[in-house]
């Protein structure tokens, strides 16, 4: 078969001391919110976790916005919050998780980033997995830059040549060209950059603590070099007498 080629992005996330850039997972929202929330629901992810301080850290003012504003695509969506009590369909809340959304046929996006693996091999060691890490973020990355524009069609589907895709071929449509949004920090929206903030905040929604993770590792180390020299200190102080 043909090899899948990954590129390797850099990421603010990675190395035992990344952690994720929040102005980056601002803008990767905004691309989920833009372009991908048309056809990839994200239903595992609570909507509150936009204001989380390891994520986005968006304003609670505007997380309770962003919420508000999903009604509108009801429709579209198949978003419906229905309310037993009232007995009519009601707003969505920040309570909420985002919509799934079922009706284009595309997976949900939530696990997107674990589910995939950048980096595999050489022959099943895992070895580039190891030094490179998993590289879902940069799957996507991949996937959304590897369109060559070539096109056929198989039983009535159109499929997209990309250089990503295991088997080279994808029912998806490029959904990104550079320039498919406009950041608010004027941040540069070429292709390169729009894949990599939509890739690093599925990342996000994928292993939301991530950040918690590493410190809880890091303190972890600590404690355990301190615990160590103790340990020193004590054993020739016990045996001192003996020596
Ligand atoms: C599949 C990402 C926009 C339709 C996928 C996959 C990813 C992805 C990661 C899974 C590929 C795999 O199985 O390894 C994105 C992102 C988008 C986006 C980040 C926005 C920038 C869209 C849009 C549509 C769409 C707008 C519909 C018009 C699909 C479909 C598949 C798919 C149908 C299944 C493809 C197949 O298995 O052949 N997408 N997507 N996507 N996406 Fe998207």
């Amino acid at each position: 078969g043909e090899e899948a080629h990954i590129e390797n992005f850099k990421f603010s996330f990675e190395g035992p001391f990344g952690a994720y850039d929040q102005n980056q997972l601002q803008r990767g929202l905004q691309i989920y919110t833009e372009v991908c929330s048309a056809c990839h629901g994200l239903r595992y992810v609570p909507i509150r976790t936009l204001a989380d301080e390891g994520g986005p850290a968006l304003p609670e003012d505007q997380v309770r916005a962003y919420a508000a504003n999903i009604t509108v695509l009801d429709e579209d969506a198949n978003y419906h919050l229905y309310d037993p009590e009232a007995g009519e369909l009601r707003a969505v809340t920040e309570t909420d998780h985002f919509p799934a959304v079922n009706s284009a046929g595309a997976p949900d996006l939530s696990l997107m980033a674990k589910g995939r693996a950048g980096f595999h091999g050489p022959y099943g060691l895992g070895i580039n997995q190891l030094f490179k890490g998993m590289g879902g973020a940069e799957y996507i990355a991949s996937l959304l830059t590897g369109y060559t524009g070539e096109e056929k069609e198989e039983a009535g589907t159109v499929l997209y040549e990309n250089t990503a895709f295991p088997g080279g071929w994808i029912s998806m449509a490029p959904p990104l060209y550079g320039e498919d949004v406009e950041f608010a920090d004027g941040h540069s929206n070429d292709l390169h950059h729009e894949a990599a903030d939509v890739a690093a905040f599925l990342m996000w929604t994928a292993e939301p603590k991530m950040m918690a993770r590493k410190q809880a590792g890091f303190v972890g180390v600590i404690f355990l070099t301190v615990l160590s020299v103790l340990l020193y200190l004590v054993n020739k102080r016990l045996w001192a007498p003996i020596k």
